[in-house]
């Protein structure tokens, strides 16, 4: 009897397999953040990608096939804002349908969560991390850059929540920005079943005009939240999270805090990204990336060219961080 040989799971140069993988759906948003896509650069005039340019969900699946097939597991649809995609839910359905795939979830600005949360839930969504960066609308809005109030955000948490789907907010926090946000929002998320967590405010891309003292660290979070209500540090959820967790000793939940900057974790980063027109990047702050679309437009093998691209790596930009002159992709492009 014949049989087919499965793959061997693919390992990286530093010896990281592929768990996750990242799957950006647009590289528009609806809202401004200057960390991210400041205004005055994405303008109606910038040169987002065109729609004949993005991968078609069809594409996107046998990506994601070959994903699972080198070992993967999760997989986080973003953008720019994923649910300014038509349809987005429907590539929710066909996502959770590929063998191997455990858990698909998505990053969103909240805005047009509630809307679209009856469809993804039916689809199958397994979670949802959302963006806050602040309670008060007014700090809200000037660091997303538009007029949009927090309450929007907020009601679609709670109606997640009640949905039953596990939700993270993440926060990220800038230095003279919204570091008076930190005690507040915990307040608010603590005894919520949302679990709160906290970024430093990361170089990448090129426009944020990013600057490092601008890197409100893990150290001072900790010690705002600590002054408020003791925490102590809680074990990892898995291999690779990138999330340091901390329980509150009063028992009302825990917050996470992710230094990618203060506290690098790229010894253990197992992530890949796919860019909305199809290319395959293995950090996020890389410069070029692997064209998937040429290949699959093509008729050639994305599996192979995948499993070379990942066994190739030796990324791990966090730990080394050079002198900041390289030409980086945009956030906005690569997704969160
Ligand atoms: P979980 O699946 O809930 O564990 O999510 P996550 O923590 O893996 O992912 P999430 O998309 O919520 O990541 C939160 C933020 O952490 C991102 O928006 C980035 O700012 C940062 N981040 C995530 N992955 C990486 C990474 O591989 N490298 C670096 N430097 N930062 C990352
Ligand atoms: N630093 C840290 N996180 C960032 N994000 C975007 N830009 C940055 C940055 N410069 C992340 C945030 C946001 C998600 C969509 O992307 O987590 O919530
Ligand atoms: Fe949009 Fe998220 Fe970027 Fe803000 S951080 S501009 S919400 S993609
Ligand atoms: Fe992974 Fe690159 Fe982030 Fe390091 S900097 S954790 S290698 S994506």
């Amino acid at each position: 009897m014949e049989t087919i040989a499965t793959p061997s799971v693919p390992t990286d140069k530093l010896g990281r397999n592929l768990r996750d993988l990242r799957i950006s759906l647009t590289d528009r948003c609806n809202l401004r953040c200057g960390y991210c896509m400041p205004a005055d650069v994405f303008t109606e005039d910038y040169p987002y990608l065109d729609r004949s340019h993005l991968l078609t969900f069809e594409e996107i699946c046998v990506v994601a096939q070959a994903f699972a097939a080198c070992g993967g597991k999760k997989l986080r649809l973003t953008g720019g804002e994923p649910l300014l995609r038509r349809e987005a839910h429907v590539l929710v359905g066909m996502l959770k349908a590929i063998p191997g795939i455990q858990e698909v979830a998505l990053t969103t600005n909240g805005l047009l969560l509630e809307k679209h949360l009856p469809a993804l839930l039916s689809a199958g969504l397994d979670r949802v991390t959302v963006s806050l960066d602040a309670l008060n609308d007014g700090i809200y809005q000037e660091m997303t850059g538009r007029k949009a109030g927090v309450g929007r955000v907020l009601d679609a948490i709670t109606a997640a929540e009640e949905a039953g789907l596990p939700v993270k907010v993440n926060c990220v926090v800038i230095r003279g920005k919204n570091e008076g946000e930190v005690v507040p929002l915990a307040e608010y998320f603590r005894g919520r079943k949302a679990i709160l967590r906290y970024i430093e405010y990361m170089d990448v891309g090129n426009c944020n005009g990013w600057t490092a003292d601008e890197v409100y660290g893990a150290k001072e979070i900790l010690a705002d939240l600590g002054a408020r209500w003791p925490l102590e540090p809680a074990g990892s959820n898995y291999t690779g999270e990138v999330a340091r967790r901390y329980r509150y000793l009063d028992g009302i939940g825990e917050v996470g805090i992710i230094a990618s900057v203060t506290q690098p974790f790229c010894r253990d980063c197992n992530r890949a990204r796919l860019s909305a027109e199809g290319k395959l990047y293995t950090c996020l702050f890389a410069s070029s990336g692997t064209d998937l679309r040429a290949v699959l437009r093509g008729g050639g093998d994305a599996g192979a060219i995948l499993r070379e691209t990942w066994g190739n790596r030796a990324d791990r930009y966090s730990e080394v961080r050079g002198d900041g002159t390289s030409e980086k992709i945009e956030m906005s492009y690569i997704g969160g």
